[in-house]
């Protein structure tokens, strides 16, 4: 076992709270590309059809890509060993929560409890005229763009480019940073804001990083270890390392 493996898993076993910050590169082992870095989505993509003026300018060019790419295309994923990891860390309390900016659903589907979706969630529809929230069904976007039964235009509940962060998920992700001693953060290249200082945040008082990314990040410099490598080994590798099965 390498010694940053079994100095990572002796932070986590002395962790009083330990808390999880994923981004997209959790999901890569399911199928779902990264945004940045090698085979990053917006190397391919112009993030403008996410963008909140854009979407209410013109909501059928946009959710025509939405519903491509976000719907078509990655709808199908599953969850994979790390979701399932972290699931596990969680159940056998040594996991307080995950903060994800992931809008995958999969660390629910994983089995994850406490999931603070920091940028929202895919699997919900928001009519932006009555405020009422339907889940996606694939009949449902058979018309572009879906309305409501009100008439009113639906959104995809997740964070567009312009929106702010949802005000529940950020007083919690705030809360974590300040009672969490240990951040494990797991494929995220930190380059986003509000979302990449909440571990920052935490860091600055005191509470030690764990970082898992095949590469070196925003978080790397701050990380206490660095696990080389990606999410479904390493923590695979973390859940084995504390007696516990994925
Ligand atoms: N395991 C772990 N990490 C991985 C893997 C893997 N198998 N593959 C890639 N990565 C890492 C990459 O090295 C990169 O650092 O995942 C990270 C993905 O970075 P981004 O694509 O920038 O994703 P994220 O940090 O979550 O982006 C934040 O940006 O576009 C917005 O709203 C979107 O939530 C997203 C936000």
């Amino acid at each position: 076992m390498s010694e940053a493996l079994a100095r990572a898993a002796a932070l986590l076993r002395d962790a009083r709270h330990a808390t999880a910050f994923t981004g997209a590169g959790v999901s890569v082992e399911s199928g779902i590309p990264p945004f940045r870095g090698p085979g990053g989505l917006w190397s391919r993509v112009d993030p403008a059809f996410i963008e909140i003026g854009h979407f209410l300018d013109q909501p059928e060019e946009s959710w025509r890509r939405i519903k491509d790419i976000f719907y078509d295309h990655f709808g199908q994923a599953k969850p994979n060993a790390a979701h399932f990891g972290l699931a596990a860390l969680e159940a056998a309390g040594r996991l307080r929560a995950v903060i994800t900016q992931n809008i995958d659903d999969l660390h629910q589907q994983a089995g994850s409890r406490d999931v603070i979706e920091f940028h929202g969630n895919s699997r919900w529809l928001l009519c932006l005229e009555c405020g009422r929230r339907e889940a996606v069904r694939p009949e449902r976007l058979a018309t572009l763009p879906p309305r409501c039964r009100c008439g009113g235009l639906l959104k995809p509940d997740f964070v567009f480019f312009g929106e702010g962060i949802p005000e529940k998920a950020l007083q919690r992700s705030y809360q974590e940073a300040s009672q969490a001693d240990l951040f494990l953060v797991i494929g995220s290249s930190g380059e986003v804001q509000p979302a990449c200082q909440i571990p920052l945040l935490a860091r600055n008082r005191g509470a030690r990083i764990i970082e898992i990314n095949p590469h070196p990040s925003n978080f790397t410099p701050a990380a206490d270890v660095f696990l080389q490598g990606k999410a479904t080994q390493a923590v695979s590798e973390l859940v084995k390392e504390l007696g516990l099965r994925n």
